[in-house]
């Protein structure tokens, strides 16, 4: 039975932990919750750090004694798992990993559900990273311990995005009002969508630079930018699209640039596995006058997108980027696993409001589903224990419950008191039901 669009239900949560606080999104965290975690890294870099390599920790604590943390990777990593590790173990804590699908139960064809059910009982904390969108949403809905995405597709990798946020706050002292330049496959990659979402939220002025045609950000991101984000875009969204505050003016300067953002091609994400149309920046590059000034960051790997010659340059902030995983992410797991007063997620408020829309569970022979091929909803194996949930965003829009794409131009319909959503109004009478008048534009 379809539930209600104004029934405020979520799609059925399949463990008894319901207050559980889960981290598949940056919009799970507010921003003051965010500054928090930012206070807990630095205190952490102060106490706990190098004495002569400022962005390093270097010693550990105790506070997670006795707590394990579980990485579990389907995909490719360095940073993300290791830093990930490396901060449970400086809090004290343990770790247990597997990071190969080959050699866990997955080669034998386990589902994502049963695995971090089993896990639950194993640890305290479980990072996810896995190639399909919405992955980790449908991991927090089996898991009775804290979800922690570590990358799900070209969906949202939100603690990159704290890693990215905590360098432009050391570099550039403050997080408000910076002149972010953004580079590469906006498209793929996910650091970048959860990167866009939070820079809106701080108050950049930030400028889309896409690697090639085709590799802008995604239609749905631009929407929720312009729509929820209060983001005016300038220029052309294919090409030069350049976000600011629609209501308060930028103190951002447009021809100072403060970051420079690249990404590199996610080669796993496109059937093309080669560009040779993908940009490089290299100290010629920089020395245009805007760049001057800028701090160069990367999420890293890079693949031939920033010249090693950068690598000494001041304003080099990769290397410090990813060293920052480790005080950031002991924050996050701290605060998580509620390790010290005054840094508990689970006090905090409920995550950033936008994402508090109504739940409308469609039944799947009335012919919706995600538009997104990679959405875990369409998983071989996975999709099968997933809702055909969304979010109803407004009364002709909904947007998938796991992976967060957007699906337009809908018309709600009703059938016995049930609502239900369809594409026109032809697909809504031949499953007997009759459209609602539109709401007037
Ligand atoms: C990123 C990722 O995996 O999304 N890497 C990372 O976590 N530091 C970026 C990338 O792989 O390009």
């Amino acid at each position: 039975m379809p539930q209600k669009k104004s029934a405020k239900k979520s799609t059925a949560k399949r463990t008894a932990n319901q207050g559980l606080r889960h981290i598949t999104s940056i919009n799970d965290l507010t921003n003051s919750e965010i500054e928090t975690l930012f206070a807990a890294a630095d205190r952490y870099l102060s106490e706990l750090g190098h004495s002569a390599v400022k962005h390093r920790i270097a010693r550990s604590a105790k506070i997670a004694a006795g707590k394990i943390l579980a990485t579990l990777f389907y995909e490719p990593s360095t940073r993300t798992r290791l830093s990930f590790e490396s901060a449970a173990l400086r809090l004290g804590g343990g770790t247990i990993s597997s990071s190969d699908p080959a050699t866990s139960s997955a080669a034998k064809g386990e589902s994502l559900a049963d695995t971090v059910r089993v896990i639950s009982s194993y640890a305290d904390v479980l990072v996810i990273r896995h190639p399909r969108d919405g992955a980790a949403k449908l991991a927090s809905e089996f898991a009775d311990i804290p979800v922690i995405n570590g990358g799900d597709g070209a969906h949202e990798h939100p603690t990159q995005t704290l890693c990215d946020l905590f360098t432009l706050r050391r570099e550039k002292s403050s997080l408000k009002g910076l002149n972010v330049v953004i580079s590469g496959d906006l498209k793929g990659s996910r650091t970048v969508h959860s990167f866009v979402y939070a820079l809106a939220r701080f108050a950049a002025r930030i400028e889309m630079m896409p690697g090639a045609l085709g590799m802008e950000l995604p239609g749905h991101v631009d929407w929720r930018l312009r729509e929820e984000l209060g983001q005016r875009r300038d220029g052309d969204a294919r090409r030069d699209a350049v976000y600011v505050a629609a209501k308060k003016p930028s103190r951002a300067k447009p021809d100072v640039v403060d970051i420079l953002y690249m990404t590199r091609f996610q080669k796993e994400r496109w059937s093309d596995t080669q560009r040779n149309d993908y940009p490089t920046v290299d100290k010629a590059f920089l020395a245009t006058g805007r760049y001057k000034h800028a701090s160069v960051l990367h999420p890293l790997p890079r693949v031939g997108e920033l010249s090693t010659e950068l690598d000494e340059m001041p304003g080099a902030a990769y290397f410090r980027q990813a060293a920052y995983g480790v005080p950031v992410r002991m924050a996050l797991i701290a605060a998580l696993l509620d390790l010290e007063p005054g840094l508990s997620l689970k006090k905090f408020a409920k995550g950033f409001e936008a994402s508090e829309y109504p739940v409308h569970v469609q039944p799947r022979e009335l012919g919706l589903d995600c538009p997104n091929p990679n959405c875990i909803t369409h998983d071989e194996h996975d999709g099968k224990y997933t809702t055909n949930g969304f979010y109803v965003v407004r009364p002709d829009r909904l947007r998938c419950f796991y992976c967060e794409t957007d699906i337009e131009d809908l018309l709600s319909a009703t059938k016995d008191g049930d609502d239900a959503f369809f594409a026109s109004e032809s697909a809504a009478r031949k499953s007997g039901y009759r459209a609602h008048a539109r709401a007037a534009e």
